[in-house]
């Protein structure tokens, strides 16, 4: 029986590389974009199923889930990847461009867990890998909101790891620095000008498979150039002053 994932952001730079990837490895991939024309030109290419869809929808999600089963009958991993950049200027405030991205990085992988959870465990368990960014784990003044929207994908992976794991399926998050791929297109020129290594989309999506099997869970991947993929250790916080630790909540 072969392995089944799911794909978002599939069409293009990152989840493109992933979906070729594991397709190589003779896993069959459903491929989620917005961009139909490009999710279904690759499903060509790797024979794989697609779907046009936005995932900052509730609907989205669910197709893609009712399309792995009908077509694959299980699911066994899945890659969380679509993801736009901020832009939102917060002196000059676009609402509407700001709720996009709360939208795409933020509602699409709380969704994206939400609707794939039943078909997993009706799977028997399996993986889910959340594509965060450095920008998940320290500040990228050059974009607050999209900082924003990648520290909240790593705080929910984080809170989700042990209930999950607890039910077989692990998740976890990759914290690539910058990738040559589209969305890094209008500042190319100047990271090749300032001699300044850009990471390639199959470096990426070799650390994203990586991350599926990682022992533990909530595992976060930092991806550089030229650096095995590493796991970002927090420092912990200081409890009460007299050692107390809380109550369980669940
Ligand atoms: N490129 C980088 O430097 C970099 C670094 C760290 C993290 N990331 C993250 O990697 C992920 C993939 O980005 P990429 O660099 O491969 O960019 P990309 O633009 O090449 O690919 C993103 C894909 O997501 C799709 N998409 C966008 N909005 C969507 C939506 N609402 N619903 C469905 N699909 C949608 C696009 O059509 C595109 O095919 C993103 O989450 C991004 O934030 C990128």
């Amino acid at each position: 029986m072969s392995t089944v994932a799911l794909i978002t952001g599939a069409a293009s730079g990152i989840g493109a590389a992933v979906a070729r990837r594991l397709s190589a490895g003779g896993v069959k991939c459903v491929l989620v974009d917005m961009d139909g024309e490009g999710a279904e030109r690759l499903a060509k290419e790797l024979d794989g199923a697609w779907l046009a869809a936005d995932v900052s929808t509730e609907e989205a999600s669910l197709e893609a889930v009712a399309l792995a089963e009908q077509r694959y009958g299980r699911l066994d991993l899945v890659h969380l990847n679509a993801g736009i950049s901020g832009r939102v200027d917060l002196a000059d405030f676009d609402l509407a461009r700001y709720r996009k991205v709360v939208g795409v990085n933020m509602d699409g992988v709380v969704f994206g867990v939400r609707a794939t959870m039943p078909l997993l465990l009706r799977s028997g368990g399996g993986a889910i890998v959340v594509t965060s960014s450095l920008a998940g784990l320290a500040a990228f003044s050059g974009d607050p909101i999209y900082t924003m929207t990648k520290h909240a994908v790593v705080g929910l992976v984080r809170a989700l790891a042990e209930p999950l794991a607890a039910q077989n399926v692990r998740i976890g998050a990759v914290c690539p620095g910058f990738t040559d791929t589209p969305l890094v297109a209008d500042a190319r020129e100047m990271f090749v000008n300032a001699g300044f290594p850009l990471l390639n989309v199959e470096d990426v999506a070799a650390a994203v498979e990586s991350a599926f099997y990682a022992e533990t869970p909530g595992t976060l991947l930092i991806v550089q150039p030229g650096r095995q993929p590493v796991p970002y250790r927090y420092a912990g916080v200081p409890g009460p002053a007299g050692g107390q630790r809380p109550p369980r909540q669940d």
